[in-house]
Formats: C-alpha cells, sequence, structure tokens
C-alpha cells in the first residue's frame, strides 16, 4: 500500500496558523503523506511576526537529499524562502530532481513584515503553478491589481514568465466574496465562495497551496484540484470562525 507523498518547503510558525505546521495539517486532513524541509524559524504569534532566522543552505541542503534519496515525492509546495539564496539554491535543486512544484510567493507576512526581498522571477519559471495574492501579483505582474479584470491581466503577465497555472487569489479583494483566477494560458477559471466573516484567517495562503498540491498527488485534474482546495478552505475558516486562540489573528481549523 502507498500514499501519495507531498513535500513542503517552508517557513516553521510555533502558533501552527500558517507555515509548515498549517501546511502539514492540510495534507493530513486530505489524506496524503506530508514531509517537511524547513527554510527558516520564524518568532511569531496569532498577534505578528517577530524575528526570522534563516536556515544555513548547507542544512537545507541535508534536509532535501535526505528526503529524495528515501521517498519518491509526487509534488512539492513552496512557501517562505526567506532569501533570495535559498529561493535559488531550492529553485535548481528542484530542476535537477525534475518534481513539479505550487510556488506560493510570499513576500511579507500578514503584519506586513517582510519575509522575502528577492525575485521570484528564477522559480517562476519552472513552476508548475504561482498562487500569489493581490499585492504580490501586483509586484511580480508590474501592474496595479485591484479587481477581477486587472487580476485576468496579472494572470496573463504572469504566465508569460512560465509557470504552467497562475492561480491569482483575491482573498484581500474589497468585496463581499473571496474570488480566485486560475490561468492556463489559454482560458480563465473563476473560483467563487461568500467571503466567511471572522478574525481567524491566519495561514490561509498556506492552506490554499497545499490543498492544491496534495489534490494534484491524488491525481485529480488542475481545475478539480483548485475548485476542491478552496472548498476545503472555506469549511476550515468556517470550522475556526467562534474559536478564540490567541489574541490576534487565529488560525484555521483543518479537521
Ligand atoms: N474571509 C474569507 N472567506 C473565504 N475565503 C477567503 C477569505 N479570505 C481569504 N479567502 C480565500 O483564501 C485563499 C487565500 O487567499 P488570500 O488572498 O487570503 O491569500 P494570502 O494573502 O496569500 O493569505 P495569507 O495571509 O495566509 O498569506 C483564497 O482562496 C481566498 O479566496
Ligand atoms: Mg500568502
Amino acid at each position: 500500500m502507498s500514499l501519495p507523498v507531498v513535500l513542503s518547503i517552508a517557513g516553521s510558525d510555533g502558533s501552527a496558523g500558517a507555515g509548515i505546521q498549517a501546511d502539514l495539517k492540510t495534507f493530513s486532513a486530505l489524506g496524503v503523506y506530508g514531509l517537511t524541509v524547513i527554510t527558516a524559524i520564524t518568532i511569531q504569534n496569532t498577534q505578528g511576526v517577530k524575528e526570522v532566522f534563516p536556515m544555513p543552505l548547507k542544512m537545507i541542503e541535508k534536509q532535501l537529499d535526505i528526503l529524495f534519496t528515501d521517498f519518491k515525492i509526487d509534488i512539492v509546495k513552496i512557501g517562505m524562502l526567506a532569501a533570495s539564496d535559498i529561493a535559488d539554491f531550492v529553485g535548481c535543486y528542484l530542476s535537477k530532481k525534475q518534481v513539479p512544484f505550487i510556488l506560493d510567493t510570499i513576500f511579507k507576512a500578514s503584519d506586513g513584515t517582510s519575509l522575502f526581498d528577492g525575485s521570484f522571477d528564477n522559480l517562476i519559471s519552472n513552476a508548475f503553478m504561482v498562487t500569489p495574492n493581490l499585492d504580490e501579483a501586483s509586484t511580480i505582474a508590474g501592474i496595479e491589481i485591484k479587481n477581477v479584470n486587472d487580476m485576468m491581466e496579472g494572470a496573463k503577465r504572469i504566465k508569460e514568465k512560465g509557470a504552467k497555472y497562475v492561480l491569482i487569489k483575491g482573498g484581500h479583494l474589497r468585496s463581499e466574496e473571496a474570488v480566485d483566477i486560475l490561468f492556463d494560458g489559454e482560458n480563465f477559471e473563476v473560483f467563487t465562495s461568500s467571503k466567511v466573516k471572522t478574525a481567524n484567517t491566519h495561514g490561509t495562503g498556506c492552506t490554499l497551496s497545499s490543498a492544491i498540491a496534495a489534490n494534484i498527488a491524488k491525481r485529480m485534474p488542475v481545475v478539480v484540484a483548485v475548485r476542491k482546495a478552496k472548498e476545503f478552505l472555506t469549511e476550515s475558516l468556517l470550522r475556526g470562525k467562534n474559536y478564540k486562540l490567541g489574541k490576534g489573528r487565529g488560525p484555521l481549523i483543518h479537521f
């Protein structure tokens, strides 16, 4: 017997709302086996990120080597990379392994703390999918993105950088609905859900990209994988919406 295997390369969030911890909860809830490579330790709780300690490259390389020599990894999800040299290293490493990866292009924590100040262009050129939020898509595409039309234009521009699929997330749209847009170079697919009214939204981005990776590892077609991932995300927001865990932006409840 075997299970699909998904590797998350990301930062540790000790408050377990986002990062590696959210990724593993997502993988487990969706029935795939999750592996982790830690790029950085963040000092954070639900109220914000206080400090970030990136791992030395050698430590990242050793974590990758020991997993790739042992497991057949179906897909990789990349979260926080913390530094340009880590992004370059991970990009090179994965292109040698020829494993598909989903890149969550994290520049900032939700409290505004900078988590990466380099360029994602090298990684985007080889990505199976990139999942920027509105701000990240604006930076990467070089245009202001404020509404669904802008999202479509942004997706076209990011697609030109090489990713097979571009998913722009609209959780921060000024609207009653959370609208995400998927572009494969030819067609747009629009995913819409009602916004859950809650302060507990810590880790929505990590959860969505991990859920997509898990669903693709389970061999779902891409559009189905994204639709089901968004459903899982909305359910996790609904399960967590009334809890008071921590004093700030609380976590989703994945199970
Ligand atoms: N209040 C909400 N209700 C329902 N869905 C939401 C809500 N907020 C965000 N989403 C959805 O969550 C997913 C993540 O989108 P978002 O734009 O918040 O990403 P993000 O900014 O990268 O998240 P994070 O702050 O965790 O990094 C998307 O599918 C988006 O539509
Ligand atoms: Mg994000």
